[in-house]
């Protein structure tokens, strides 16, 4: 038995059949599958430990209050970050860049300053950038790509300047599924006094992270992006640098004294949690760790590589098939494979894919500036992740052999 069929024994959706077919999950890109440890963690917390922490005198509410923070140390040692307070748990991804560009980019980026981002950033780590830029009367500039959809490294050396205070930059691209020199960008960041936020939402899964080595400022991911359950992700961000941002949200337990006019905030990380926290999701998300932790990243990427290997050159056979990404030289590419089909709609060949039980994503992907410089409107995305086979590249690559010829085009 592989690895990965041993794996999918662990996630009862995928013995489930949708519209009579068991499915071929490929859009772990969007969201993954969760194992039978994480859904049990829920039951528990939910079932035996549920209650509002941070607040109650009473056992449940410690007990729920140690859960979460438990958690929190969980996520510090799985991204090796120095101190717990570093981990603030958010929704999602997209929550801890809005953090981070309201908090930080609005105190911090001033008239005449620059940021830096690149052109494959998904919206979430663009759009808010872009808020700040227009607020602050700063200038948002872009970092390009080199033919094979590498990163420029001439952009990174001449678009980085003294000017700059933040550069945003994703780990690895969710469209195009190619790991960037993180560490590189960083580099160049600081080198100019600049901040460096890193969006890992699809690296933290997918291969071994370490914010002390990558020096990232702050780094990002979804929970749910990770086996774990939706409603729970991750800003990690330096100590320093977080206890002298301002609160992004405010409200219960970020506080440390309210009186009628003014109010003192409560120290890292409660000032930048306010509200009830999700103590579910974040023992949820511990659960997850503890699986991925538990079967390696070594096995999962070796998965997603002899995927990868097995799906481009068979893709690339097909003359009616365009892929984006997929002819880097350099040993970057991920488990993820987009690309269209000539004539037909990217929602038509997800449609007809998914008569054949095969799940993809079809769209612009949340990356409309990376779809105008590519010049498409939209594209296909096959994702894969670490409970995926060989089969299930054989029924999407059979099923796009249809797709054609289900529309009246030629095979060709
Ligand atoms: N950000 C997710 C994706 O790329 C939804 O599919």
């Amino acid at each position: 038995m592989s690895d990965a069929q041993e794996f999918r024994r662990d996630f009862p959706l995928l013995h489930t059949k949708m519209n009579g077919q068991q499915i071929a999950y490929l859009d772990n890109g969007a969201t993954t599958q969760k194992p039978e440890q994480v859904i049990r963690s829920l039951c528990t917390y939910y079932g035996g430990c549920n209650a509002n922490p941070h607040r109650g005198a009473y056992a449940l509410s410690v007990e729920a209050t140690d859960i979460y923070e438990n958690s929190r140390a969980r996520v510090q040692k799985f991204i090796n970050a120095k101190r717990p307070e570093e981990i603030l748990f958010t929704k999602n991804a997209t929550e801890a860049l809005n953090l981070v560009a309201y908090s930080y980019g609005l105190t911090n980026v001033n008239a005449g300053d620059e940021i830096v981002i690149t052109v494959a950033e998904h919206h979430s780590n663009l759009v808010p950038w872009q808020y700040v830029a227009k607020a602050k009367g700063a200038t948002l500039k872009y970092i390009y790509l080199e033919d094979d959809a590498n990163l420029s490294d001439e952009d990174i050396e001449t678009k980085i300047t003294e000017k700059t205070k933040v550069v945003a930059v994703t780990q690895v691209s969710n469209v195009l599924g190619l790991k960037n020199d993180v560490k590189k960008v960083v580099k160049k960041a600081h080198s100019v006094g600049a901040v460096c936020v890193v969006d890992g939402s699809q690296s933290v899964a997918h291969m071994k992270v370490d914010v002390q080595d990558l020096d990232a400022d702050f780094f990002a991911f979804s929970g749910h992006k990770m086996l774990s359950p939706m409603g729970i992700g991750v800003l990690y961000g330096k100590y320093e640098i977080l206890d002298k941002m301002p609160p992004f949200l405010m409200g219960g337990d970020m506080i440390e004294y309210v009186h009628e006019q003014d109010t003192t905030f409560a120290e890292l990380p409660a000032k930048f949690e306010a509200g009830t926290q999700n103590v579910g999701g974040a023992a949820g998300l511990a659960a997850a760790i503890d699986y991925l932790e538990s079967i390696t990243f070594d096995r999962i990427e070796a998965i997603e590589k002899e995927l990868v290997d097995y799906a481009i050159p068979q893709l690339k056979e097909l003359p009616y098939i365009e892929l984006y990404g997929c002819d880097s030289t350099r040993d970057n590419k991920t488990g993820i494979i987009t690309f269209n089909v000539k004539d037909v709609h990217p929602h038509d060949v997800a449609t007809i894919l998914d008569s054949y039980g095969v799940a993809v994503r079809a769209g612009h992907h949340c990356a409309q500036p990376l779809m105008e410089y590519l010049g498409q409107n939209a594209t296909c995305r096959a994702s894969f992740y670490l409970y995926n086979t060989k089969e299930d590249v054989d029924r999407w690559i059979d099923a796009l052999k249809k797709v054609r010829g289900v529309l009246g085009y030629g095979t060709v």
